[in-house]
This record gives C-alpha cells, structure tokens and sequence, in this order.
C-alpha cells in the first residue's frame, strides 16, 4: 500500500523503467463487487493496476454524508488484492489537499445539469480530485464505472480540454440478481427500501423502451417519474433522456442519435441513481 505521492511514484517509476504499462482506477472505498469489475477491466488493458481509496471531502457538500460515507480499508486491501491490483494508494486528506491549497477545477457545461443541478458541489470536487490523482498516478489507461455515467462524461471532457495524456475508459454497472445498480450507498437502505430500490432499473428500461418505439421525450419523462413515486421513492430529482455522448438535450423532443436514460431518486433518505443505453 502507498500513502504519499512519494512511495506511489517510486513503484509507478519502477514498472515504467520495466516497460510495464499502468491501468488505474480511482474509489472511494467501500468496494462491491461492481468495483472489482473495473479493476479487473483494468488488469485487461494494462500490465499493472493501480487503484485508489480516497472518500474525497471536495465533493461533499457540508450536508452530505462525508462523515458517516462507509469506510472499510483492510477489507478494501484485501478485496483489490484478491481482483489482481497491485497497489492499492490510500493518502490521507492532508496529504490530497495541503492546507494552502487554491486551485479549483470548473469543468462547465457538461457538469451543470442532471447531477450538477441536484449536487452543485459535486463535479468541481471530483474533476479536482481525478485530475490530481491522473497527475500522480500517471496511469496508460483509467477505467471508471457507467453508473456514474455524467461522472464518466465530465472525466472524458476534463481530460480532453486539460491534455491529460490518459485513456478513459467506461465499464457496464454491475447490477444484483434484482437489476439494482451496486453502490456503497445501497448499504444504507432497509429491506424494505431494498424492495422499492430494485423498481428504478426496471422504470428506466420501460422508459427506453418507450423511446425506441418513439414516444415524446417529455411524455417518456413524466411518465417514469409517476412510475417511480408510485413505486415508492420519496422523492425524484430527475428522470431524463439525454444524448449519450455528452448530456445534452434532444431537440425537437425526439431522439436521433444514441441516447441514455438517467435519474436519480430518493428512498428515505438514501439517493439512488442509475442510467441505461436507449
Ligand atoms: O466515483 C467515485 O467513487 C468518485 O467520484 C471518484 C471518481 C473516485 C472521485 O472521488
């Protein structure tokens, strides 16, 4: 394990000199099983992995669940080993952000709605986050999951318009036998908010199968977020179709290029999202 820029560096140096290449992916900890297949992922593209386990305080926001975000670092290591990566870099927060740190990181459009209009915090923090972990890593390729798909968009555009010299890579979402998206945060829900947790894939891919047949987007829209209260969700923040290469809408209201279905909705206190290709 690595806890300073410095040790990451010694190994990351020493396999470069080795001729190996290096795949990286970035966590905040708390892995299932959906994270695994990313390292795995990773181990198919490049000689050697690299993943972090860091719960970024720059993407929280002072509401949010920063302090009671779960956090289990041996078995992480354990985990991570067992999946084939070979370091595992865990730095602390001060190690991350010196206290006289000032630099911020504003990714713009792509960052703005869907996630960005409900967590407005959020991108910043990761696009801060990622771009330094990139920049101490130095990986060949780094893989990151489609669950968070806006998150994956906003990684691609940071790294594009910074000339990071990465390749990003997307992974499918690893579901349960339930067709619930695997999350650190599902370890928050009750059974019973397990049962209406596991409605939301099922909701989105009547929503897509709505759009293939070529139904209104607005129509598709307003129909999955009933689908979803009626299913028992507290609370939507969004259902939206949007085109899948960089989030913007669909004008005209008809979908003419590949498109993705996201939301994000609330059970409790607990905010699910998930999204699938139309
Ligand atoms: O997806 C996550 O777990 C985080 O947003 C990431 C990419 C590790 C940055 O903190």
């Amino acid at each position: 394990m690595a806890r300073t820029i410095a040790a990451l560096r010694q190994t990351v140096s020493g396999w470069k000199r080795q001729g190996f290449t290096v795949g990286f992916v970035p966590t905040m900890g708390a892995l299932h099983e959906g994270h695994l297949a990313l390292v795995r992922e990773a181990g198919q593209r490049a000689d050697r992995v690299i993943a972090s386990v860091f719960v970024n305080p720059t993407q929280f926001a002072a509401h949010e669940d920063l302090g009671s975000y779960p956090r289990q670092e041996a078995r992480d290591a354990e985990l991570l080993a067992g999946a084939g990566c070979a370091l595992m870099y865990a730095p602390a927060v001060e190690e991350m952000y010196p206290a006289d740190a000032t630099t911020t990181i504003s990714v713009g459009a792509p960052a703005e709605a869907l996630e960005g209009a409900a967590r407005p915090h959020m991108f910043g923090g990761v696009a801060l986050v990622v771009a330094k972990l990139l920049n101490q890593v130095q990986p060949d390729v780094a893989v990151f999951g489609e669950k968070d798909y806006q998150q994956l968009i906003v990684i691609k555009r940071l790294v594009r318009d910074l000339d990071i010299p990465v390749e990003i890579v997307g992974s499918p979402t690893i579901r349960d036998g339930h067709g619930l998206a695997l999350s650190s945060r599902n370890a928050y829900l009750s059974e019973d908010q397990l049962e209406v947790a596991r409605r939301l894939n099922g909701v989105l891919a009547e929503a897509g199968a709505r759009v293939a047949t070529g139904a209104a987007l607005p129509a598709v829209e307003a129909e999955a977020r009933e689908a979803l209260l009626h299913a028992g969700f507290s609370h939507v923040d969004y259902v939206a179709v949007r085109r899948a290469d960089d989030l913007t809408e669909f004008e005209g209201g008809s979908v003419d290029a590949p498109a993705r279905v996201l939301a994000a909705a609330w059970v409790g206190k607990t905010r699910l999202i998930d999204n699938l290709p139309v």
